[in-house]
């Protein structure tokens, strides 16, 4: 064996700690959502109105045009990905919480 996997290692300590450290933060994005009354029509694992948020994070997995996209569309507003109820816009969540709130959603919308 050569030094390699030492090295190796290194750098997967040193990916965790990035991904880690830009791992949107769950108690942030919750109090968002709530604030801004996404959670009358979301709820993280199941239907209500619109997609459960882990069906969402599920359906854009590897899609990395989904930060954008799913940033107008709250934005805007819109139907028929789902069926064809639509989402109403919402003009009050700023740009900043409603990319934190994308961000964890396309992570799976983890609990903490
Ligand atoms: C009045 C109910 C309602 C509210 C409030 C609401 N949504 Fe939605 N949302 C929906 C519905 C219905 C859909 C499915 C739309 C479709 O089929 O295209 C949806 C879809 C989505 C999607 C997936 C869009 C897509 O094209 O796949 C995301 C992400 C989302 N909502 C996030 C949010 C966030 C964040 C908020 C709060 C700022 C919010 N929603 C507030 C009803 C709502």
């Amino acid at each position: 064996m050569t030094k390699w996997p030492r090295s190796l290692f290194s750098l997967l300590l040193a990916a965790f700690a990035l991904t880690a450290h830009a791992a949107p933060d769950a108690a942030t994005a919750l109090s968002i959502v709530q604030k801004n009354n996404c959670v009358s029509c979301h709820a993280v694992d199941s239907q209500v109105v619109g997609p459960a948020y882990r069906e969402i994070a599920k359906k854009y997995r590897g899609d990395a045009t989904a930060p954008d996209t799913l940033f107008t569309k709250v934005r805007k507003g819109g139907a028929f990905v789902w069926g064809e109820v639509p989402m109403p816009a919402n003009p009050g969540i700023s740009d900043a919480d409603l990319h934190t709130v994308i961000a964890w959603i396309l992570a799976g919308a983890p609990d903490h």
